[in-house]
Order: structure tokens, then C-alpha cells, then sequence
């Protein structure tokens, strides 16, 4: 049988098929496969060549790591794990038009003052970015600037002697490696792309700061086919809608992957919300039902969040569940947990969740906080105004203990709560806290406080 010549692959997650589909068995997506022409020889096997033997070293060794290089924008450096490591690939991911451009821009503009950097752009002509250093207000840093997408120049950039410290491509997509058919944005294209860059950063000890647009169309290779070549990726995430966006480290061979920092978009640029809680519980009305403040933890830092419910009576044979900021098969079991252990009947409403602020939430912890915010819905009683809730819920009702439990009641404290309604704690735990603690072992101990005669006790305070 002749050779294919031809073979399909996903934009999305780089399977390779001999035959079109609509749809990727790999991942999912639709209308991702793309014809490309097959390699024209398998890869072959190693033949009789004779190798060199490897010299092993120890693990501890006399070299020094090198320092690392900070932007001084907290949040950015607190997500790479303590500042930019020489020598490392950083993937920045997103949607278009979320402000990849505009934290990097910020980025190396506050970098400059201590290391060469370079600004490659493939997406915006020079003087685009001109405009937008001005906005922001860094145009005076010494920023070397470029309009360029052959991936062929880059490289001979970097292998010249005067190599920046830190170079900024925005974005992957736009490059291209000349010795391929492939058009860019295509997966062949940005691996490649990726591959001779990560390649030349390695080697000269450059930050090679990597932009890659999250596509919904599947049309151009995202950013995960790219997850594994790099040392770190950060997603940059947030509602269109809201000012606020959220850097999130999926991966990092440097530090820790659950640290987010928190921007606000403004008309000069991103700046830094330090006290994320405090933003995400401004608009926050404490005397509305259905409403229960979750004290969450976002890697090593605590964050409060208001979470709303709306129970409904609903129009419809099969009642709807929509779900904002959290997981959809979370709420069904709460929502079966609070049936079948404790009574409630909500299962002829639709229910509404919706995480306030644009913030996705998704420990475990915050069952409770939904179960709250449901039961304080359906019953019309708003959770105590000075409450905040975490918990963890098992099938059978039980209330579970979750980590971190001090650093969340000392963050409530300092943001002026005064009760937590939290699992029950073993240890009885440190008292040091103004906070009063109201411990469950069972969620049906939730129900009491809910009861609209105001009759019901508070739980068994502390
Ligand atoms: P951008 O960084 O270009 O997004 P990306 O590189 O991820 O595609 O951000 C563009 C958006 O940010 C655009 O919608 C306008 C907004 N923006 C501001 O609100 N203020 C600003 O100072 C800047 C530069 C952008
Ligand atoms: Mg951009």
C-alpha cells in the first residue's frame, strides 16, 4: 500500500490522524484537524553508531545559582516563584486582548532599569507600542524594540554578542520558521518556533518571555501545545467585563503553580491590587439573602470572596443550574447533599451560582460557603453579615476540616468578620483570635441558623 502523504493534525493538542474528522479524539475540540503534509521518513533507530559515556555528577555541586531578575511588580514576581530564573522560558497565556501585551510591556519596562531587554513584537508595528509605552507611562525606559516574526533573525539576535537579559516574543503565534511549509500559527509553526527559541534562551542565560493567545476557533495552536517545552506558564484570566484580571502559574520548575497575583485593568495600564479580599468584597450588600462570604486560599495567600446563590421556583420540567466561578458537578452534589442528608427540597428550583468578582474558585473548601448561600437562598434568612464560611462537604453530610484553617480566620479577622462558620476542629484550636467560631460537624447544624423565626442557635459557639 503506497505511503500516506498527507496527515491531520489537531491545532489544539497536536494528535496526528491519517483521516479528517470534525472532531479531535485526543481532546475534543472541533474543527481543529488541518491537513499538513506528512514528514517524509520515520524517524529511525539509533543503527550502529557507538555513543559517549555520560559523566554523573552529584547533587550537590559548587555552582551558585545565578539571581534572579525582578520586575518589581510584586504580584508578577510572586507568581513566577520569586522572580525571573536566567536562562528559563516563561509561556504567558490568554485570551485576546486580556493584557498580555500591556503586563509585559509594564514588565520589561520596570526590568530595563537594571538588564538589557528586548520587546520583540510580531502582532503590533512599532510605533503601536510606542503609543502604548506612553500610556502606561514607561516610553523613558531603555527598552531595545522590534517588529519582527522570523524566527531565523530572532536567533541570530540573540546569538550576537551583545545579547539582552531578557526578551519578551509576543506572541508565539506570529512566528515562523522559514524552513517549514507550514504557515505561522499552525502547530508545526509554534513548536518549532518555540523549540529554536527556548534553544538559543538556554543558551545565552536570556528570560525568554513567551506570548500565546488561547484560541477558542481552534484555527491557530494554542498555548498548551507549547506547555511542556517551557519551564513555566502563567495564565492571565479574568472576565471581560470586570477591571480585574488574575495571573495564574499552571507550571512552574521554579516555585510554587498555585500563587496568583491579582491586576486591575486601568486607563494607565495594569496595577497591582495587593489586598485582592478587600477588592473582591467591595461591592459586597451584607444584609441580602443568599449571599455567604468564602475564605479561600489562592496558593500561600488567602483570599475572601462572595459567593451568591438564587434559588428559584422554576418554569421549567428540568430545572435549570447555572453556575459562575466554580464547578458545575460541585454544585450538584452539594445541591444532593443538602436533599438527601439534611431535607432541603430545592430540586424543583433552578439554581444560580455565581462567584462575585470574576475570580474561578476551586477548592474543595468552598462547599460550605455554597451550601450557606444556597439554604440562606431558598429560606429568604441572609448569612450573619460578620460571618464568613469554608468547609469541606463528604457525601454523607459530614463537615470536613480543610487547611490552612488559621491563615483564613486571621485574614477574615483582619477585614473586621467577627464569626466563622468552619468544620470542627480537633485540636480546639489556637483562641487567639477576636474571631467567634461557630463549628459544624454535620451540615445539618447549617440549618439552624437559617430558621426565619430567628429562634434558631447560632450553632455551638466558641
Ligand atoms: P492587550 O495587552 O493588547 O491584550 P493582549 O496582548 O492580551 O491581546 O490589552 C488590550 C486591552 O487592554 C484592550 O482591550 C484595552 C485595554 N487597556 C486598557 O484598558 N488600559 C490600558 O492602559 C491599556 C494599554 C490597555
Ligand atoms: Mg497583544
Amino acid at each position: 500500500m503506497a505511503k500516506p502523504t498527507t496527515r491531520y493534525v489537531c491545532q489544539s493538542c497536536g494528535s496526528v490522524f491519517p483521516k479528517w474528522a470534525g472532531r479531535c479524539d485526543g481532546c475534543g475540540e472541533w474543527n481543529t484537524l488541518i491537513e499538513e503534509a506528512a514528514p517524509d521518513s520515520a524517524p529511525k533507530g539509533l543503527g550502529v553508531g557507538k555513543g559517549r559515556r555520560l559523566e554523573f555528577v552529584g547533587l550537590s555541586g559548587a555552582s551558585e545559582p545565578a539571581p534572579r531578575r525582578m520586575t518589581g511588580i510584586a504580584e508578577f514576581d510572586r507568581v513566577c516563584g520569586g522572580g525571573l530564573v536566567p536562562g528559563s522560558a516563561v509561556l504567558i497565556g490568554g485570551d485576546p486582548g486580556i493584557g498580555k501585551s500591556t503586563l509585559l510591556l509594564q514588565a520589561v519596562g520596570r526590568l530595563a532599569q537594571d538588564w538589557r531587554c528586548a520587546y520583540v513584537s510580531g502582532e503590533e508595528a512599532v510605533d503601536q507600542v510606542r503609543l502604548r509605552a506612553q500610556r502606561l507611562g514607561c516610553a523613558a525606559a531603555p527598552v531595545d524594540l522590534a517588529s519582527a516574526t522570523n524566527v531565523r533573525d530572532i536567533v541570530a539576535t540573540l546569538d550576537g554578542g551583545d545579547c539582552p537579559g531578557i526578551i519578551v516574543i509576543d506572541s508565539i503565534q506570529t512566528m515562523y520558521v522559514d524552513t517549514l511549509d507550514s504557515a505561522p500559527g499552525t502547530v508545526a509553526q509554534v513548536r518549532a518556533s518555540a523549540q529554536e527559541l527556548i534553544r538559543v534562551a538556554k543558551r545565552r542565560g536570556v528570560v525568554l518571555l513567551l506570548v500565546g493567545h488561547v484560541t477558542k476557533e481552534g484555527m491557530i495552536a494554542g498555548p498548551r501545545v507549547l506547555e511542556h517545552m517551557v519551564d513555566t506558564v502563567l495564565y492571565f484570566e479574568g472576565e471581560r467585563g470586570h477591571q480585574f484580571r488574575i495571573l495564574r502559574a499552571v507550571k512552574n520548575r521554579f516555585g510554587p503553580t498555585d500563587e496568583i497575583g491579582v491586576f486591575e485593568m486601568g486607563d494607565a495600564g495594569l496595577s497591582e491590587v495587593t489586598n485582592p479580599s478587600a477588592l473582591f468584597l467591595a461591592e459586597r450588600r451584607g444584609d441580602v439573602s443568599g449571599a455567604a462570604v468564602f475564605a479561600g486560599m489562592e496558593g500561600t495567600r488567602p483570599v475572601l470572596v462572595e459567593v451568591q446563590a438564587l434559588v428559584a421556583p422554576s418554569p421549567l420540567g428540568t430545572p435549570r443550574r447555572a453556575v459562575v466561578g466554580w464547578d458545575s458537578a460541585r454544585l450538584a452534589m452539594v445541591l444532593a447533599v443538602l436533599e438527601a442528608r439534611c431535607g432541603v427540597q430545592i430540586g424543583a428550583n433552578d439554581v444560580y451560582l455565581n462567584v462575585a468578582g470574576g475570580l474561578k474558585v476551586t477548592e474543595p473548601a468552598a462547599d460550605l460557603a455554597v451550601a450557606a448561600a444556597l439554604v440562606s437562598s431558598l429560606t429568604g434568612e441572609p448569612v450573619p453579615a460578620d460571618a464568613v464560611v469554608f468547609g469541606e462537604i463528604g457525601l454523607s453530610g459530614e463537615v470536613r476540616a480543610v487547611s490552612q484553617t488559621d491563615t483564613r480566620l486571621k485574614e477574615a479577622a483582619k477585614l473586621g468578620f467577627s464569626t466563622a462558620i468552619i468544620p470542627a476542629r480537633r485540636s480546639g484550636g489556637k483562641g487567639d483570635l477576636s474571631l467567634r467560631t461557630v463549628e459544624l460537624h454535620h451540615l445539618g447544624e447549617l440549618m439552624p441558623l437559617f430558621q426565619t423565626d430567628g429562634g434558631g442557635s447560632r450553632g455551638r459557639g466558641r
